[in-house]
């Protein structure tokens, strides 16, 4: 260790109380007659040079150790000093150092701690934001800044979340009485709107804890988005609705012609058999719905787990092709099939396929222009996709339909696709059945021109 620069003062006062017990011995014996002037002081002079030889290291030994000490405490790692000459502060800095060493580890336990407390908010899959009892941010989770954007720490919380109602229930659960003790409910849940796109619908289920966190969290806020939700609830209320509409109009048809061939038509023959023909047509348009309704949740019952048939699409569509001939013919279109010869087959369910292309190629042979061409394309796209378009020349479709287009009952014009036959749940239907099989379904269509769907599969691997 470098020799320490010692104040002087403290040096020559150190030295001169050491000294003083040999002066005062040295002078009594000279005073008693016992030793003379001169021997006298050549010992003084002795024991002060070897005096002020010792105490110049006692003191460096002490300065040494007492820097060390201060080294320790600013949580480093010095090397323990050599203190010969006081082995006493040399115990004590070993014991220093065994003490320190019991800090640094209990403070390395800590900083684990706060880390692990940390990661568990972030691991929450729910936003989480903790609050002092200032309403100020005092924790945020990586879901809570997925959600709301960057969050201001340390801040108030309507820096970040401007809805008043929520604000007040917050203010309400730290409220404190005149006493300084809590005078509100300990925990409550406000439903709010976050602005943006999407709009997305929160509930905030805020709770007091019984005290103040070591980091002054009071109240947690945990997020629960429930826009999916709020959305499926609304597509089942539509759903209901529109099945229970679609169904009714052929029901109430049935049950007038009914009424009908019991009273004024009872003896009329022609009547009849009139009735009782568009009576068969509406039961077979209830039977349309109700199957269609069928196969589509049976469908999205199983949309999570994917077919892993091999399909060849050619066959496919070549049986498509002969089971739509007739109305093909009917209708004076033609279907055109152009099915690449090396096509690799697709990962699906031949069935379900099957019905996706029905529903294309009918969908193009009802809205194609008379006496045109309906062109069914499959080829490979890329490694691991192939596709098929069916092309048709008909009306087209405005662009401001196209996205709702795969909504169930959806149609371009309702009263056109009824009297077509048309139940509105065809593409529904193609796009789950797309979906199962994790392909894709897209629309283009040019008004006046005609329209194109085309569906992207999985391929087998080579
Ligand atoms: N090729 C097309 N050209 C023009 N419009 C189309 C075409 N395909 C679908 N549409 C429009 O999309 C709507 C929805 O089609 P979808 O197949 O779901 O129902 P649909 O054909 O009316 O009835 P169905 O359930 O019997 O198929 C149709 O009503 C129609 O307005
Ligand atoms: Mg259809």
């Amino acid at each position: 260790m470098a020799d320490q620069v010692l104040p002087f003062r403290r040096y020559v006062s150190a030295s001169l109380v050491a000294l003083a017990p040999s002066a005062v011995a040295l002078g009594a014996l000279c005073w008693s007659g016992q030793l003379a002037g001169r021997p006298a002081l050549i010992a003084f002079a002795g024991v002060a040079v070897a005096t002020v030889f010792l105490v110049r290291r006692y003191l460096g030994s002490l300065a040494s150790f007492a820097r060390f000490v201060s080294e320790l405490s600013d949580a480093q790692e010095p090397v323990m000093p050599r203190l010969s000459f006081a082995p006493a502060t040399e115990e004590l800095a070993s014991a220093a150092a065994t003490l320190a060493m019991g800090w640094r580890r209990q403070r390395a336990s800590i900083d684990n701690l706060a880390a692990s407390a940390q990661a568990i908010v972030d691991g929450l899959p729910d936003p989480l934001i903790a609050l002092d009892r200032h309403r100020r941010v005092v924790r945020t989770n990586i879901a809570a800044r997925a959600l709301l954007g960057t969050i201001a720490a340390e801040r108030d919380l309507s820096m970040t979340m401007r809805h008043p109602e929520l604000l007040a229930a917050i203010d309400g659960l730290l409220e404190t009485g005149l006493d300084g003790n809590f005078a509100g409910y300990d925990q409550t849940s406000v439903e709010i709107v976050l602005s943006g796109v999407p709009e997305r619908d929160v509930i905030v289920h805020a709770r007091r804890l019984p005290r103040a966190a070591a980091d002054g969290s009071l109240a947690l806020l945990v997020l629960h988005d429930t826009t999916a939700l709020r959305r499926a609830e609304r597509m089942r209320a539509d759903f209901v609705a529109n099945a229970s509409h679609e169904l009714k109009t052929p029901i109430a048809g049935l049950a007038g012609f009914i009424e009908t061939l019991r009273g004024p038509a009872r003896e009329d023959v022609a009547a009849r058999d009139r009735f009782l023909g568009i009576m068969a047509e509406q039961a077979e348009r209830m039977k349309r719905l109700v199957d269609d309704l069928l196969m589509l949740s049976r469908i999205e019952q199983h949309e999570h787990a994917r077919p892993a048939g091999e399909v060849d699409l050619g066959n496919v569509l070549r049986g498509v092709q002969d089971l739509l001939q007739l109305k093909a013919s009917a209708r004076k279109v033609a279907v055109e099939l152009d099915v690449e010869p090396s096509l690799p087959k697709a990962v699906g369910d031949y069935d379900e396929l099957t019905i996706v292309f029905q529903n294309l190629i009918d969908n193009a042979l009802k809205y194609a222009k008379p006496a045109t061409t309906v062109r069914v394309t499959a080829k490979p796209l890329g490694d691991e996709y192939l596709s098929v378009a069916v092309s048709d020349e008909g009306d087209g479709i405005p662009a401001a339909h196209l996205p709702r287009l795969t909504e169930r009952f959806y149609r371009v014009d309702n009263a056109r696709s009824r009297a077509l036959g048309g139940t509105g749940l065809g593409l529904a239907i193609v796009k789950h059945v797309v979906s199962r099989h994790r392909g894709r379904l897209d629309i283009q269509s040019v008004q006046g021109k005609g329209s194109t769907f085309t569906v992207t599969l999985p391929r087998v691997e080579r």
